[in-house]
């Protein structure tokens, strides 16, 4: 029923833009009629590697979007290569999309790439990950203070629900060129830091990962905990990272006695929680941000005004005030899950294989 419904949805859609397209091509008559025409959208996705996301949830839900709406879009991934990320870019721009939609691998290599599309007269889209002193039209993400101030909470939630005394935490952050870490730190921190001030925890190694690598996540955990055999929880910013820290745990034979934290509410992520080695994850609906990203780029692309970006974000190099959208990020623990699968994000099937079966039942997902 339901599939029907959006089925006539679709139909309507299509007939709606051929009719409107047919008026414009009568009303044009005698012009070249290329100004009806619907531009095309090009989207660079980082990597494959530093978080599931990128190759599970935004391509695909772009895709969806952006099919849905008739616009032809070009989705590509970097994977993690700088100058690909480049070449990419001056394959779109030659293909003269009418708008550029980019996550950076670092601030530098973006801003080149949004430079030579302004260049071109293209709009640009900082998609998750603002480019600083990178001059985007628009910029999509969520809230990234606090989702690190959620992950923050949920680990001072676990230590304390262990009843350690003065536990030691150690932070593995994410990429020191991806401003979201910057902003996801200052979360956690904001959290964090009184704690350690009063004594209620104490303050261990802390360091970033570059480019959100996992495994080297994991060996720079594997010597923090060597060299501090005391560490009691671990701020791992994302799953990604938080999974490589169980890894090394697992070996010392220390997994579920000290809390991990993560992001992304990956099927792996939430796999952890449910087998108690991980304390909670962040859930960011990319729909949501995959949709807010596709609805500037299609206004854009069909030559309308976008109307949807009416937050503002300062981008702190250049300080110039970039139009936005900032959705809300939702900290999941074992309780919660349910909610991650009832949002469509992961399926139960993929979450509750044979050895989660046990714990997904224990958490209420039915
Ligand atoms: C994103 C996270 C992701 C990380 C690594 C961040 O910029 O916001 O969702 O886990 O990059 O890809």
């Amino acid at each position: 029923m339901r599939k029907g419904l959006f089925a006539l949805a679709a139909v309507g859609l299509l007939a709606t833009g051929g009719l409107a397209a047919c008026g414009k091509k009568d009303s044009g008559s005698g012009s070249s009629g290329g100004s009806s025409s619907v531009g095309k959208v090009g989207v660079i996705l980082p990597d494959t590697k530093s978080s599931a996301r990128w190759a599970t949830a935004d391509a695909k839900y772009l895709k969806e979007a952006f099919d849905a709406a008739g616009v032809q879009a070009d989705i590509q991934n970097a994977q993690g290569d700088k100058t690909q990320f480049q070449t990419i870019a001056d394959g779109m721009i030659a293909n003269k999309v009418k708008v550029l939609i980019i996550v950076n691998l670092d601030s530098g290599t973006g801003k080149a790439v949004l430079d030579k599309a302004k260049a071109a007269g293209i709009a640009t889209i900082d998609y998750d990950r603002l480019t600083l002193g990178g001059g985007a039209n628009y910029y999509v993400s969520f809230d990234n203070v606090k989702v690190g101030e959620l992950q923050g909470q949920g680990l001072v939630d676990c230590l304390k629900a262990k009843n350690y005394t003065k536990p030691i935490v150690a932070e593995l952050n994410g990429s020191p060129t991806d401003n979201n870490a910057t902003l996801f730190a200052q979360g956690y921190d904001s959290v964090l830091n009184p704690l350690y001030a009063d004594g209620t925890l104490t303050k261990g190694p802390n360091q970033s990962v570059p480019d959100w690598d996992n495994a080297q996540g994991g060996t720079i955990f594997e010597q923090m905990l060597t060299q501090n055999k005391q560490i009691k929880g671990v701020l791992a910013a994302n799953d990604g990272l938080g999974n490589a820290v169980i890894s090394v745990l697992k070996k010392y034979k220390l997994n579920g006695q000290v809390p991990v934290t993560g992001q992304d509410a990956t099927t792996q992520g939430l796999q952890n929680i449910l087998a108690g080695d991980q304390c909670m994850t962040v859930y960011k609906a990319i729909k949501q941000e995959s949709d807010a990203a596709s609805a500037l780029a299609i206004a854009i692309a069909k030559g309308q005004k976008p109307t949807t970006a009416t937050g503002t974000v300062t981008d702190p190099t250049s300080k110039a005030s970039v139009p936005s959208v900032l959705l809300t990020p939702k900290a999941i623990t074992k309780d919660t899950i349910k909610d991650v699968i009832a949002d469509g994000f992961v399926t139960k099937d993929e979450v509750c294989t044979a050895a989660y079966a046990k714990a997904c039942t224990d958490a209420g997902i039915s």
